[in-house]
């Protein structure tokens, strides 16, 4: 995001590709996560002109993350399985759930 943002390029971590290939999350998990992200930046006082700038980019990031279905996931070890990422429930509180094997 840094580098995007017009920042130096610290990060060493893991392409949102590969780090997500083993969730299964939907295009409503995603939307609601963008959601949730533009209240955080609101409730931080983030400008709109910047605002602008960090959701489209964060949306530049949907292909990457979002499968249509459970098999477009990869398992990153045996024993993981596939982690089905849940929409939160009415207390607001979201819990993966491991699917073994799939
Ligand atoms: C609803 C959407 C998303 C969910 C549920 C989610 C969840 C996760 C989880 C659980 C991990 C840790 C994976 C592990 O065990 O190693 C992770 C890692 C990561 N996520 Fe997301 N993510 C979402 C969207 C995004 C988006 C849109 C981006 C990019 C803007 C992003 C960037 C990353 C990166 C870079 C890592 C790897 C960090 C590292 O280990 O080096 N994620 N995400």
């Amino acid at each position: 995001m840094t580098t995007a943002m017009g920042g130096e390029n610290h990060y060493f971590g893991k392409e949102p590709l590969l780090a997500h290939g083993h969730l299964f999350i939907t295009e409503k998990i995603f939307e609601l996560r963008h959601q949730i992200l533009k209240e955080c930046l609101d409730a931080c006082g983030v400008s709109e002109e910047l605002q602008k700038s960090w959701l489209k980019i964060d949306k530049a990031f949907k292909h990457q993350v979002v499968k249509n279905k459970i098999e477009e996931c990869v398992a990153r070890y045996v024993d993981e399985g596939i982690i089905s990422v849940e929409m939160p429930d009415e207390t607001g509180i979201s819990s993966p759930r491991s699917q073994s094997g799939k």
